[in-house]
């Protein structure tokens, strides 16, 4: 069964059109959307698997977010308010002043000879200019990738040697509690790492951080060069042409570079706007994200920006800057309609205020909905937010790869009863199914692999950047005809989906994707490690943190607390301190599979003390004894 069979209201409906006659319902969704040749087909199929989406058609994504909603009258009208609880400050662009900067800067990166299919990367903190340069590629056509400002020096690196990019846009440093992040000196050591430096570099600078563009040969000054610059208009670019590229952690080291179209992404989010968020022009939605990561992309800059509603950005945490009613203070300062957050924040405020004290202070009348996604919401944070909030606390799930809501409770369509765990039933577009490890589709409360239906609906990748055989290979060829979504979890006899968690190496660190690959490869740099597993075990704060496990060279006679200190330093300054990279424990022996695969699945469960079966492949029992008796856990 899947989740069509759900419901029988508008979401009944819906569903099924969306699947027995995807192009009306597409088609009728990308009337919302400002076409220069508006699609007289939804989908390409000509080269599957590889779909496409309305492939006769052309726009402009900045022109959707922006231009049309300052002639349509709302110039006046808030798009977007910052507000950085580091600075105790907030300042609102209008529709009107929005597109001023926007065209400015895009202006910039013209007269620089950025135009369209040009790649662009941006390495910015949560401050306007953040989005403003992203809608400034979107204008001109050009990609733009944008680094989550809590990576290392090699992980932006990574990223520009594989997308390539004509120029590199960052500031002077972002604000962290009790300490700045200074960019600049990053910025040099990822250029001094990569053999595609691009030729432009431009650089916002910050009041209170040091470092700015004039300490660097031919580093323009964002504010100079903007001031100077002749505002640049919209380009029509086809449907099926990059927006952007998004880097997000896969099984090994090596980040998958996400393409997201633009055509399918403006139909697909305009929809969810208000089918799913209920949210639409002039209302204020806030999501409590950073634009590094696929939520900011697409729910604090175009999602809202493309309904005429008003995003706020906001930088700052939920607890510490300066307490735990900072997301109250920002709902009742601003009016907020809709907050989307990740359950880790909700976990942070409630450890702080568990009677929500704070919350009491504020008037958060306005609010309607609380969205959560990024990770699991566990039902004991989503029954407490539920109390405390008296508002509807909506867990929905989705990845990098689809850019938006694959299962949904969709408030704006059908609201639907919720059940504490699930992110209800599957959107529209994505056809849902649980499959066993030899791809048939298990029945209702059975566990499997989550996998979709192809083709994935608008707005969901359009490949990995350059790489076609990576993106067959991770996503389509281990079940033929079906996304491979890496969850695994079941549906319930309500066509409810349960996520259970990542059936790879693929870990979630407070609502952050990380790549337990990538942080082994780095441990496994140190002179006295002989091998290493990294495993994400449960964290009552962050859901999961990495721990890792290393065995030491014989011979290797290093203090195991120094050990640690050098380890966390490394992964620290090679990935960066989002990781949270802390816990090391040596073991005499990694348990390994005849084959000798690393069972990682099994440490886990031993280190979260959760019952787990000796696998019959396993080449040395005594090594998952020892590991258990370390641990402390039982076998069953
Ligand atoms: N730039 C530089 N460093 C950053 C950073 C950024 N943008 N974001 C986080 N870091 C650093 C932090 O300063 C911290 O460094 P430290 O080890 O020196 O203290 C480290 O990375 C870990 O940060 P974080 O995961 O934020 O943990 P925390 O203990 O500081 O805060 C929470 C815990 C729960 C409050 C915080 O993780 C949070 O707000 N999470 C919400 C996550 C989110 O919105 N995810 C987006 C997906 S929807
Ligand atoms: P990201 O690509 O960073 O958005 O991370 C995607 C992964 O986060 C998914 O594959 C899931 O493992 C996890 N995830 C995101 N949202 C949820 C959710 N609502 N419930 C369970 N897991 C989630």
């Amino acid at each position: 069964m899947t989740s069509a069979e759900h419901g029988n209201g508008a979401y009944a409906d819906a569903f099924a059109e969306s699947v027995t006659d995807p192009e009306a319902f597409w088609l009728r969704a990308a009337e919302a959307v400002d076409w220069d040749t508006a699609p007289t087909r939804a989908l390409d199929d000509s080269a599957a698997p590889m779909y496409r989406w309305y492939p006769d058609a052309t726009l402009n994504t900045c022109h959707n977010a922006l231009d049309r909603h300052v002639a349509a009258g709302r110039g006046d009208q808030a798009a977007l308010i910052y507000d950085s609880a580091m600075l105790g400050t907030t300042c609102t662009y209008t529709y009107a002043e929005l597109l001023t900067e926007v065209s400015r800067f895009a202006g910039v990166l013209t007269a620089q000879g950025i135009s369209a299919g040009d790649r662009v990367v941006i390495y910015m903190p949560m401050i306007p200019e953040a989005a403003i340069a992203m809608l400034a590629c979107a204008r001109i056509g050009a990609v733009h990738s944008m680094v989550f400002g809590g990576f290392a020096a090699a992980e932006l690196a990574a990223r520009i040697d594989d997308a390539q990019p004509k120029a590199l846009v960052t500031a002077s440093g972002g604000l962290e509690p009790g300490r700045t992040i200074e960019y600049l000196p990053i910025v040099e050591r990822a250029l001094g790492l990569t053999d595609n430096a691009p030729g432009t570099i431009v650089v916002k600078n910050r009041e209170r951080i040091p470092g700015s563009a004039a300490d660097h040969d031919g580093w323009l000054d964002w504010d100079t060069a903007a001031a100077d610059a002749e505002p640049a208009g919209c380009v029509a670019v086809a449907a099926t042409d990059p927006l952007y590229i998004l880097y997000t952690s896969g099984t090994t080291g090596k980040p998958k570079g996400v393409v997201r179209d633009n055509g399918g992404h403006a139909v697909a989010l305009t929809w969810s706007m208000r089918n799913l968020y209920d949210i639409g022009a002039g209302q204020v939605m806030w999501t409590a994200s950073d634009v590094g990561w696929v939520v900011g992309h697409s729910y604090i800059v175009y999602g809202p920006l493309l309904v005429g509603a008003t995003t706020v950005l906001y930088e700052g945490k939920p607890v510490g800057t300066p307490d735990a009613g900072a997301f109250w203070r920002v709902v009742e300062q601003h009016g907020v309609r809709a907050l989307f957050t990740a359950p880790t924040a909700i976990r942070a405020i409630r450890k702080e205020d568990p009677e929500a004290a704070e919350l009491a202070k504020y008037d958060i009348s306005t609010l309607t909905t609380l969205f959560a996604a990024g990770e699991r919401l566990d039902p004991d944070t989503y029954e407490w937010a539920t109390a405390k909030l008296g508002v509807p606390v909506v867990d929905h799930w989705w990845q990098t790869e689809t850019g938006w809501a694959i299962c949904a409770n969709l408030r704006g369509l059908e609201p639907m009863p919720i059940k504490a765990g699930s992110p209800t039933v599957a959107v529209p577009g994505y056809r849902v199914q649980i499959v066993d490890a030899g791809g048939s589709e298990v029945g209702p409360g059975t566990e499997g692999n989550i996998v979709i239906r192809l083709p994935l609906p608008p707005g969901t990748l359009a490949g990995l950047w350059r790489d076609e055989d990576r993106y067959v290979k991770s996503y389509l060829s281990t079940f033929p005809g079906y996304y491979l979504t890496g969850d695994s979890g079941y549906i319930d006899a309500d066509g409810y989906v349960f996520v259970l968690g990542r059936s790879d190496d693929v870990i979630n660190v407070a609502g952050h994707r990380l790549s337990t690959g990538a942080m082994e490869a780095v441990v496994a740099q140190h002179a006295a490690v002989a091998e290493c597993a990294v495993v994400g075990i449960k964290d009552d704060l962050k859901g999961q943190r990495p721990s890792g496990y290393v065995v030491l060279k014989a011979g290797a006679t290093i203090d195991h607390e120094v050990l640690r200190t050098e380890l966390v330093a490394m992964v620290r300054d090679q990935i960066g301190a989002v990781a949270t990279f802390r816990d090391v424990t040596v073991v005499q022996a990694l348990p390994k599979t005849r084959s000798g695969k690393i069972l990682r699945k099994t440490m886990r469960q031993i280190a979260d003390h959760e019952d787990y079966s000796v696998p019959s492949t396993i080449e040395d029992p005594a090594v998952l004894d020892a590991l258990a008796k370390l641990l402390g856990p039982e076998v069953s």
